[in-house]
């Protein structure tokens, strides 16, 4: 049993404990519950209960104070609806049809996009053949990946608000523990299917937009006039926000290396309580502080206006508004880039870093927060982030996913992937332990059309 484990079961064992005895309702958010949220004697996020005997000493008086404890939960009830038996999951995305999409970071892994066929299960999307490159290294220059219009190291899959799968390919594996340089143009790329696997367009990107450095890291899409997608790319290297117009093509970069999509100097997040620095296996297995992870999470607002992000390592939202980020930098618009920096809009303290980011159709952004196994939201009418769902199971919650499905039903599904015990963090041990999760909560808002 590892420390992840040991606090979990502590937390079990006190909220169970509470739950069994004449336990009370503290919450006073003003904002809370949020609708839908079962009543407060079910989900609770504050208790007061006596304590288990072993915490308080023999004095009967104390036996019976009730003291006010956490109970590691607030909102919706979470329910688990995958177990990943095989390979550790990054991304979710769900059809209105209901069907799941998940993507698995390379190594060895034999497929990289998959679609759940069982709730312990996953199959190849949209096949084998597309899932297996030729070789992940470029013989010629060893250090590099492939050009290859298979699919090499998926990090973040989408459906769009027509229902095309959208697979965000870094172009990127890791081999003997480290990632490759990606080959540009042609390893990294953006792949649209319609739902049955049939391939719509892939779009991939010159080598002034995406470098063999560049890390690609999740995607939205803004499907009204041309068509726009808006990816991060969270690398050390060159953090900054790719822009395609889905129409021609074309991409372009913004906000290269500006104070909000850089990582947050000697960021030490905190997980289960637990301080986490990386400490990678590979030389000079020198113990860092959280810093290498740059701009990850990403959302359009509902109206399309504003592009949300946030880097993993820092605890602060950014917006920018998409009418700067739309036009390409260039000799007729040389203004760009400058005029882009300056619309950024900083959105406030989250409380945790951040790693996914999601829209609804009511104007909330989901904003998930992997220091207190939870997933809270901002509000932009209010300016303020609200408690959302929290609960000890949500371990590192990564990516969010809404969807209103065509049989009733409106979902935010989240994979929780334990990513903060993988060997990079933890001197080259892996403490994370299968099954890796997915879970939906239901909330009231469906699906921003993007049109
Ligand atoms: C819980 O405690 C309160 C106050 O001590 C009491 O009024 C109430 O009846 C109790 N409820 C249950 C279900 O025991
Ligand atoms: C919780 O409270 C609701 C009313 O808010 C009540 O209908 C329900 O029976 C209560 N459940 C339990 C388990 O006490
Ligand atoms: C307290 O007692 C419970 C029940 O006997 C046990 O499961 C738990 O491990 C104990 N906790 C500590 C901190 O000793
Ligand atoms: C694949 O990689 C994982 C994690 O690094 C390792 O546990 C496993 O043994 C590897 N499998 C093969 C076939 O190399
Ligand atoms: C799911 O897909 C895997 C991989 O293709 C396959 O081995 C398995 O039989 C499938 N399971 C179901 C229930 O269809
Ligand atoms: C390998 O890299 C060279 C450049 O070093 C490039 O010309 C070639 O296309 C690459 N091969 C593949 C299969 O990506
Ligand atoms: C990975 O390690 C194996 C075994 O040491 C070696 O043969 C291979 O060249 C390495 N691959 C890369 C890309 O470094
Ligand atoms: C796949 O779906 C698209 C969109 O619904 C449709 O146009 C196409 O004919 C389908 N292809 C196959 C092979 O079923
Ligand atoms: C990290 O692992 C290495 C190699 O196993 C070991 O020598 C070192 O003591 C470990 N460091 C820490 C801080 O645990």
């Amino acid at each position: 049993m590892h420390f992840s484990q040991i606090l979990f079961s502590l937390v079990a064992v006190v909220a169970t404990s509470a739950a069994a005895q004449n336990s009370s309702n503290v919450f006073d958010f003003p904002e809370y519950p949020p609708p839908l949220t079962p009543p407060p004697n079910q989900t609770i996020a504050d208790g007061i209960a006596p304590l288990p005997q072993n915490e308080t000493n023999q004095d009967p008086a104390l036996a019976q104070a009730k003291i006010h404890f956490d109970t590691g939960r607030f909102g919706p009830a979470i329910e688990l609806v995958h177990a990943f038996f095989n390979f550790w999951p990054t991304g979710v995305a769900v059809s209105s049809d209901g069907s799941v999409f998940t993507c698995f970071p390379r190594g060895n892994e034999t497929f990289t996009l998959a679609k759940l066929n069982s709730s312990t299960t996953e199959a190849p999307f949209p096949n084998e053949d597309a899932n297996t490159p030729p070789s992940f290294v470029n013989q010629s220059s060893p250090a590099f990946s492939i050009a290859t219009d298979k699919l090499i190291f998926v990090q973040s899959v989408v459906v769009d608000g027509q229902d095309r799968v959208w697979a965000l390919d870094t172009g990127r594996p890791r081999i003997n523990g480290s990632m490759l340089l990606a080959a540009t143009p042609g390893g990294p790329k953006l792949v649209g299917y319609d739902l049955n696997g049939t391939t719509i367009t892939t779009i991939t990107f010159p080598d002034s937009v995406v470098a063999s450095d560049s890390s690609l890291n999740d995607v939205r899409f803004d499907l009204r006039g041309d068509g726009f997608a808006y990816i991060t790319d969270s690398s050390m290297q060159r953090p900054g926000i790719v822009v395609v117009n889905l129409k021609t093509g074309e991409s372009w970069r913004h906000l290269d290396g500006h104070p909000s999509v850089v990582p947050e100097a000697g960021f030490v997040p905190f997980h289960n309580g637990i301080p986490t620095y990386l400490h990678p296996p590979t030389p000079p297995n020198a113990i860092t502080f959280f810093n290498r992870f740059a701009v990850d999470g990403i959302a359009l607002s509902d109206d399309g206006e504003f592009l949300y992000y946030a880097p993993l390592a820092g605890r602060r939202l950014w917006r920018v508004p998409t009418s700067v980020l739309k036009v390409q930098p260039s000799s007729t618009n040389p203004d760009a880039t400058v005029l882009a920096q300056q619309a950024v809009q900083n959105m406030g303290d989250t409380g945790s870093h951040v790693d996914g980011l999601e829209t609804d159709d009511q104007g909330f952004i989901y904003v998930s927060a992997p220091e207190h196994n939870a997933i809270n939201r901002f509000n932009p009418k209010t300016g303020r982030i609200e408690p959302f769902v929290r609960d000890p199971a949500i371990q590192w919650p990564d990516t969010l996913a809404v969807v209103s499905l065509k049989s009733g039903g409106n979902f935010l599904y989240f994979t929780a992937n334990q990513l903060w015990l993988s060997p990079d963090y933890q001197n080259g041990t892996d403490l994370r332990t299968k099954p890796y999760a997915m879970f939906r909560v239901p909330i009231e808002g469906g699906i921003a059309s993007q049109t």
